[in-house]
């Protein structure tokens, strides 16, 4: 589904990433964690093509996509959640959701069954789909951009850290509807600094540091391999008492 090799890719001088390479197979969902820096939110932006790699290939199911407009990759059905607040705040809640179906605005049919479905599935919607987003809370705004994300019926969807100031219920809200999403054939790509939330969610793991991916296999390999705490959890593995 999507292959990214020996991507380096930065913003300035210097790389951030430092020739990644990350294969996602369909129908998976992948988890990438690591320390603050690490280039997580830099790869998501790669795939999405809001940033250009300098060096290597970006594929979606068979597409080059890394020399594409992120227009076009959109297109193709990749869609992101990005880390940082991205709803327009004077706009309702409904117009944000409806803005994410913004390439199929002239299928009003499809447009308007996407936004039931949504509506149904992430009850804020439905609740404050009159009030400006501004008016939300940081959690609720995070429900109303991954209902955003979901108005293209994504074939890859991008998480920049789902969870990021979730309470408890709205946590257990956005992962069932992961694994709801997931089930219905979305393959998912997230990152996520709680390590537990994400590693279960996941099929698949992948531990970033310094640009460079360290560790990768399935989600329950990455959680309980050895040098995970080392790696990313900071100084090293508690050692077993005897
Ligand atoms: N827009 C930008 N301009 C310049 N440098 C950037 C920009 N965005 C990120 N960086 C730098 O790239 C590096 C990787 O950042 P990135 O956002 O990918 O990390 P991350 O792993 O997502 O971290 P976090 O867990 O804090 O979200 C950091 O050193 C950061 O300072
Ligand atoms: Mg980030």
């Amino acid at each position: 589904m999507l292959t990214l090799s020996d991507v380096t890719a930065g913003y300035g001088g210097g790389n951030v990433l430092q020739g990644v390479d990350l294969h996602c197979e369909a129908g998976t969902v992948t988890c990438i964690v690591g320390p603050n820096g690490a280039g997580k939110s830099t790869v998501l932006r790669v795939i999405s093509g809001l940033l250009r790699c300098r060096t290597g290939t970006v594929e979606m199911a068979g597409t080059r996509t890394d020399n594409l407009p992120p227009e076009q990759v959109l297109a193709l059905g990749v869609t992101q959640v990005p880390q940082s607040q991205a709803l327009f705040p004077g706009m309702t809640v409904r117009e944000n959701v409806l803005l994410g179906g913004y390439l199929i605005r002239r299928n009003r049919k499809l447009l308007a069954s996407r936004y039931d479905a949504i509506r149904e599935r992430i009850p804020i919607v439905a609740e404050r789909a009159g009030d400006p987003a501004g008016n939300l809370s940081g959690g609720q705004r995070r429900m109303v951009e991954i209902a955003r994300c979901l108005m293209l019926d994504p074939k890859l969807l991008l998480l920049d850290e789902p969870s990021l100031g979730l309470d408890p219920r709205s946590l257990a809200g956005v992962a069932a509807l992961i694994q709801s999403l997931n089930q219905a054939g979305t393959t998912m790509l997230l990152v996520e600094q709680n390590v537990r939330l994400g590693l279960g969610l996941a099929t698949h793991g992948v531990v970033m540091e310094g640009g460079k991916v360290r560790l990768t296999g399935t989600a329950a390999e990455v959680r309980d391999h050895p040098e995970m705490a080392s790696l990313y959890l900071g100084g090293s593995a508690p050692t077993p008492a005897n």
